[in-house]
């Protein structure tokens, strides 16, 4: 297989339905929580991705049996704080953040080292931020290079409930926490300003003691230690960052049509269809219904070629945090200046995106303003790109990769994108359902 892409012509006019893979947050949720049940657990439509088999492959060296069929996964838990801890135990969280951080907090009883390794993307970003509230359970990190991976683990005997304000908006840094508190006595208390709370849902259905209040910034959530876990099958929905590609793809390709089934539209993620929706994009949720707290539709989205440009309001941030790559290039043909703020969080990802986003819509002919944590975009509806561009995506950022496709097949070019295998990470069908959208 090519190691690149190469997009020479825009995509045609299309009317199809689609289904995208699994959820991602909520499939390594579900293998982590999984692991700590009691009891045999399966997952249906679990997102067969790198980032996923990480997890089930991190689980497996703590002693946990995982069993693959052809349509499901089946994880046999041992119980809270079931994990089995060999000597010199190295786990390697490859390119997943959200691995790495979670999973850290379910290794705070580790009654000897672990070693926590990444890849090289991994590697660069910060690990301050789970191990600083994981630290007041009384366990203790060791690290080569402070802060990063890789890094070791030594847990507490008795750990305690803490008190821990989460002030970035991040998912992970909560569930980190969250985790951590399933190990500990007494309570947890968390203020954690608005994120994704496929957590703390999953923790209601579960039956884990958990109370939460919500007020307009933050919300208060508290956990006692539960006695067990049960363990649960779980259907996971379609992933709605995996969606906003094609999202992004129809609203910018003319008299074009797209349904996407049973997609995740759990009001924590949805950002990126309320940002594009005030963007002038015609987005529709249907046949909506509920599935263990968890909100579901499908998405029906039509072109539009009257787009505007938006001063992103940045309470919107935190559900929208990883498509801003793609609202982007909607920026980039929407009429007027947009305006994104306090978005720094951004360049804390895979790659940092905010530069990749600034720089790939630059080398379209767009001009941006950017600062360490904002962008203003100058948006070009006519834009028609006619000259050569190469993305070389050194991080192997999988939706630098995706941005990047979108944008030849919807602004013209000829682009040759490379680390293809990028989108192993999150999606790897998605070149397979752009074929099947751009086959006449
Ligand atoms: C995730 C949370 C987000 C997101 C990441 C997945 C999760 O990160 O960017 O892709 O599953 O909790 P932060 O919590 O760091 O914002």
């Amino acid at each position: 297989m090519s190691k690149f892409l190469l997009i020479k012509k825009k995509i045609k006019t299309f009317n199809k339905q689609i289904y995208v893979s699994g959820d991602k947050s909520l499939s390594i949720r579900w293998v982590l929580l999984a692991s700590q049940a009691t009891g045999k657990s399966k997952g249906y439509n679990l997102l067969m991705s790198e980032d996923v088999l990480a997890a089930l492959d991190s689980i497996k060296k703590l002693g946990i049996k995982v069993r693959m069929y052809k349509n499901y996964c089946e994880i046999l838990g041992n119980g809270i704080n079931g994990f089995k801890y060999k000597k010199n135990l190295t786990i390697n969280a490859r390119n997943s953040g959200t691995l790495g951080r979670l999973l850290l907090g379910l290794l705070i009883k580790a009654p000897q080292k672990i070693k926590l390794i990444g890849d090289e993307s991994l590697s660069k970003r910060d690990f301050s931020r789970v191990t600083l509230p994981l630290e007041k359970f009384g366990v203790k990190f060791y690290y080569k290079i402070k802060n990063k991976l890789p890094l070791a683990i030594i847990g507490s005997e008795f750990p305690k409930g803490i008190k821990y304000l989460e002030d970035k908006g991040s998912a992970q840094c909560k569930s980190s926490v969250m985790f951590a508190a399933l190990n500990s006595s007494g309570t947890t208390f968390i203020r954690a300003k608005k994120s994704r709370n496929h957590s703390e849902l999953l923790f209601k259905y579960l039956k884990i003691p958990i109370k939460i209040k919500k007020t307009k910034k933050y919300d208060f959530i508290n956990i006692k230690q539960p006695k067990k876990i049960m363990a649960f099958n779980y259907e996971i929905p379609g992933d709605i960052s995996s969606s906003a590609f094609f999202m992004v793809l129809t609203t910018l390709t003319n008299n074009s049509k797209l349904l996407i089934k049973d997609v995740n539209t759990n009001p924590s993620r949805t950002g990126v269809i309320t940002i594009l929706k005030k963007m002038g994009a015609k987005i529709l949720l249907k046949n909506q219904r509920n599935y263990r707290g968890e909100k579901i539709s499908d998405i029906l989205i039509e072109s539009s070629n009257n787009l505007k440009a938006i001063n992103c309001p940045s309470e919107l941030n935190s559900s929208a945090i990883d498509e801003f790559l793609v609202i982007f290039l909607v920026a980039a043909k929407a009429k007027g200046i947009s305006y994104f703020k306090n978005v720094s969080e951004l360049n804390q990802k895979e790659s940092p995106r905010l530069k990749w986003g600034s720089k790939i819509l630059n080398m379209m002919g767009i001009k941006t303003k950017l600062t360490k944590d904002s962008i203003k975009i100058h948006g070009q509806p006519n834009l028609d790109i006619t000259k050569n561009i190469v993305i070389k995506n050194y991080l192997k950022d999988h939706r630098v990769f995706m941005m990047s496709a979108i944008a030849a097949l919807t602004c013209g070019g000829q682009w040759k994108i490379h680390d293809k295998s990028s989108i192993d990470t999150s999606f790897p069908s998605f070149l397979k359902i752009l074929n099947k959208i751009n086959d006449k």
